[in-house]
């Protein structure tokens, strides 16, 4: 498609769309959603010039995958969002299959969105390009065209670039499928943006002391934490074992050593960076208070998405919300930003037994809460979080199924965190200690009803619905 031809039917399926998609009772409030059609993974998290700007993979024009554009926002306090319309449209023959993920950088003023130009030659063959795009005006980028061809030993499963500043170079993660079918992070840097030395293989599947460990790696991003390197990364094709690896695909972090000569990761375990149903291709960035900041899709792609019931009011899936990432005891710990705080109404608080308490109003909502004995929430008859000394349990209906199914984390829980906005579920256990996020579709006006022997403390606050604009 053109450029005009990819415009007129944009404009197309926003004025049809807008005000179908608004009126979704399932519809977030206060996290972000595509405006129309299908949304998947943030991309190009920076901030830039002071303000917060967020990218997204976006099809506009159905609620299924296809050739992605990007969808583009800025905000000024991580909560308040404005939406910006299109970055970029893949109307290229370097990307004619889609703009996929990718991040952006500050070169020296210039914001750059550094991509992958996504080309399928037939169902089996596809090729890809790492490209670039540069700001020229608020909002409008400037395509430079490829700067990267496949690396030879791989197939053409070679995306989602995350490029970064280091001792005066620019560094690249970028997830990459060699020709024996393994999942793979490769290390690139470069002094320009534009001519690219491959390092060497960062980690991935039967790398670095690891076994067979999936036949791609999604989405990966590398950082420095408090004196360690992370590396988050979304590998696919791990089997479930008991409790783990429980979602069709995993998303998950790795930390250790990066040697920047020869661009290995010396790192220890893999860990689950949300115990939940949904959670995907995550994106981090640094701001300005040094705090390193993530956001990620509340979704996974190729499972239950085409049964979403959001999908007859013509848009699908939410981004988490923005989350602070720190290390404590050896472990990533996840919590929402604080700024959030400025969604909450009047504040409530209880203690007594479970089965006394009120309930309360669940579609856009948080929840502190401390629990002794066994405590259940029952979320609006779609989900169902049960917390007891072993550990806890998130069951949710299944959507496509019509099954219940849960999700577990055994250990103690000291303490809880738990974030509503109409059809997802974002909760955060001890602290940020561990993560479990879900979209669920309960009826109308949804409770939090209580049950279980055991007693709770809690403060509740009501969230306003900040980025509807209905
Ligand atoms: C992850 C992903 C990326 C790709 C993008 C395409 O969800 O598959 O690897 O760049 O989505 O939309």
């Amino acid at each position: 498609m053109t450029e005009q031809q990819w415009l007129n039917r944009l404009s197309e399926a926003l004025l049809g769309g807008l005000n179908r998609a608004e009126g979704d009772p399932h519809r977030p409030g206060w996290h972000i959603a595509a405006p129309v059609g299908l949304l998947n993974d943030p991309n190009g998290f920076i901030q830039f010039d002071g303000r917060y700007r967020l990218f997204y993979q976006w099809n506009p024009l159905a609620c299924a995958h296809g050739a992605k554009a990007w969808g583009q926002l800025v905000s000024d306090d991580l909560v308040h969002w404005q939406h910006l319309g299109l970055a970029l449209a893949p109307t290229e023959d370097y990307e004619r299959n889609g703009c996929y993920s990718g991040s952006a950088v500050d070169n020296n003023g210039e914001l750059t969105l550094i991509y992958t130009g996504n080309v399928k030659y037939d169902r089996e063959r596809r090729t890809a390009f790492q490209c670039l795009a540069v700001e020229r005006e608020f909002g409008e980028f400037e395509k430079l065209g490829p700067v990267l061809d496949l690396p030879e030993g791989y197939t053409g499963h070679v995306r989602d670039p995350k490029v970064w500043r280091h001792d005066g170079h620019w560094w690249m993660v970028l997830a990459a499928q060699s020709e024996d079918g393994q999942g793979k992070v490769l290390l690139y840097r470069s002094a320009d943006l534009h001519h690219w030395q491959q390092l060497g293989v960062l980690a991935g599947s039967r790398e670095q002391g690891l076994d067979e460990f999936g036949y791609m790696w999604e989405c990966p991003d590398l950082f420095e934490l408090d004196g360690r390197h992370v590396l988050i990364c979304c590998p696919q094709g791990l089997p479930a074992e008991a409790d783990r690896y429980r979602n069709l695909y995993q998303c998950g972090w790795l930390a250790g050593e990066l040697d920047w000569h020869s661009g290995r990761l010396a790192h220890g375990d893999f860990h689950e960076l949300d115990l939940g149903f949904e959670f995907y291709a995550p994106q981090t960035t640094l701001d300005d208070q040094g705090r390193r900041l993530l956001i990620g899709w509340l979704g996974l792609p190729d499972d239950n998405e085409p049964a979403q019931p959001t999908r007859d009011y013509g848009w699908m899936n939410q981004l988490s919300c923005p989350r602070v990432l720190s290390w404590r005891q050896g472990k990533l710990y996840q919590n929402p930003v604080p700024e959030l705080a400025a969604l909450r109404g009047e504040a409530f608080d209880w203690q007594g037994l479970a089965v006394q308490a009120p309930r309360l109003q669940g579609g856009r909502a948080e929840l502190e809460l401390v629990i002794s004995g066994e405590v259940r929430l029952y979320l609006g008859q779609a989900a169902v979080l049960t917390v007891n000394a072993g550990g806890l349990e998130l069951r949710r209906l299944n959507w496509r199924s019509g099954e219940w199914e849960s999700r577990r984390r055994h250990g103690p829980v000291t303490d809880l965190r738990l974030l509503l906005d109409s059809s997802s579920i974002e909760l955060f256990i001890n602290e940020g200690e561990a993560a479990m996020s879900a979209r669920y579709f309960p009826g109308a006006n949804p409770e939090i009803r209580w049950g279980g022997a055991g007693e709770t403390r809690f403060r509740y606050w009501p969230l306003a619905p900040v980025l509807r604009s209905s």
